[in-house]
């Protein structure tokens, strides 16, 4: 039998640069591996912690499933669905929560985030903890066990909850006889390192310097000319550790890279850096684009997809969960 290598993806903002890069590729790359059973899903049912408006929620949605399967994700050698079409997995979540002691959750790192948060302010410390938070992980093992899932990609943020998954499948199978496979986290070690627009060393959302994934040919270009550089002239040598260098490599082969530096070397000026740049990023992201594009003016044919995904993902569901009823005597 296949490993089964689960994802959730939570609906949280515009795709940008630094999460493909960073997290969308290397996972659609390990979905193609003939090895893993994957399972892909939206992680709404999280979502519901901090997205307290529907239409935001519907839009982050529709969003991040169109930009998966633009991004390549196929679905017919993964089960993609949004978790919120498997009920089962909050029954699931009900029964662990049984076998999860409270000293566990208290150990969870967002958790105590925000109750840092919170005494930092001179607030309660409870202050911004809903129970929805603080059970997170409890709902995140419901989502891992239920489909037999042996490996968990995550990045080093998601370690602690993989693991927590794992504590409460060992616990439940010490309990009442093996029922869950015991899962285990998978850390790449090389992911792509994708620098801020403007010149620190990440690109993130909380940072405000990213390049949206799918924006216009127009506003990638406005984005791309407005990277910091320093104020070396044209004709000097520039540096291939400046973050339009590094940017460039994201989208250029091998070969291109070297020419590119060549001319780095011979003294290119940045505003012609930055339309090499603008021109491998955009060759590189045009066909994604156009999906990506396809699929938002055309959302019954994902609602499809995500359908015949729930049916597949339910069907293994209801099996993990009748195991695990029968196993507690339900
Ligand atoms: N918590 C994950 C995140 O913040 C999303 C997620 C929900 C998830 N359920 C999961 C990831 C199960 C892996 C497995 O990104």
């Amino acid at each position: 039998m296949n490993k089964v290598v689960l994802t959730g993806i939570k609906p949280t903002g515009i795709p940008h640069i630094g999460n493909y890069f960073g997290a969308i590729r290397p996972a659609i790359e390990m979905s193609n591996n003939p090895e893993y059973d994957g399972y892909f899903f939206i992680a709404d049912y999280h979502a519901l912690n901090f997205i307290k408006d529907p239409n935001e929620l519907k839009e982050l949605t529709k969003l991040v499933a169109c930009t998966w399967l633009a991004c390549g994700l196929d679905p017919k050698k993964v089960v993609f669905y949004r978790q919120s079409s498997v009920p089962e997995v909050t029954e699931l979540n009900w029964i662990l929560n049984n076998v999860t002691s409270k000293g566990l959750m208290n150990r969870a790192h967002a958790y105590k985030a925000s109750v840092d948060r919170a005494i930092s302010e001179g607030k309660d410390p409870d202050f911004y903890v809903n129970m929805g938070l603080y059970c997170y992980p409890i709902l995140m093992a419901a989502d891992i066990l239920l489909y037999n899932t042996k490996l968990v990609p995550v990045g080093l943020d998601q370690k602690q909850h993989v693991e927590m998954a794992r504590d409460i499948a060992k616990s439940f199978n010490k309990t009442f006889g093996y029922t869950f496979v015991v899962p285990s986290e998978l850390i790449s070690e090389d992911v792509a390192v994708v620098p801020g627009i403007d010149g620190s060393n990440k690109m993130s959302k909380s940072h405000g310097n990213v390049i949206p994934l799918f924006c216009s040919e127009e506003e990638l270009k406005k984005y791309i000319m407005s990277i910091k550089t320093d104020s070396t002239p044209v004709g000097d040598p520039k540096s291939v550790e400046c973050t339009l260098f590094k940017l460039y490599r994201l989208f250029a082969t091998e070969q291109e890279c070297m020419k590119m530096a060549a001319k780095y070397q011979a003294g290119i000026g940045w505003a012609e850096a930055k339309n090499e740049l603008f021109i491998a990023a955009n060759n590189y992201l045009k066909p994604m684009r156009e999906k990506y594009n396809y699929y938002m003016s055309h959302y019954d044919e994902v609602l499809a997809i995500l359908e015949a995904g729930e049916k597949k993902a339910r069907k293994v569901a209801k099996e993990t969960l009748q195991r695990a009823r029968t196993a507690i005597g339900l």
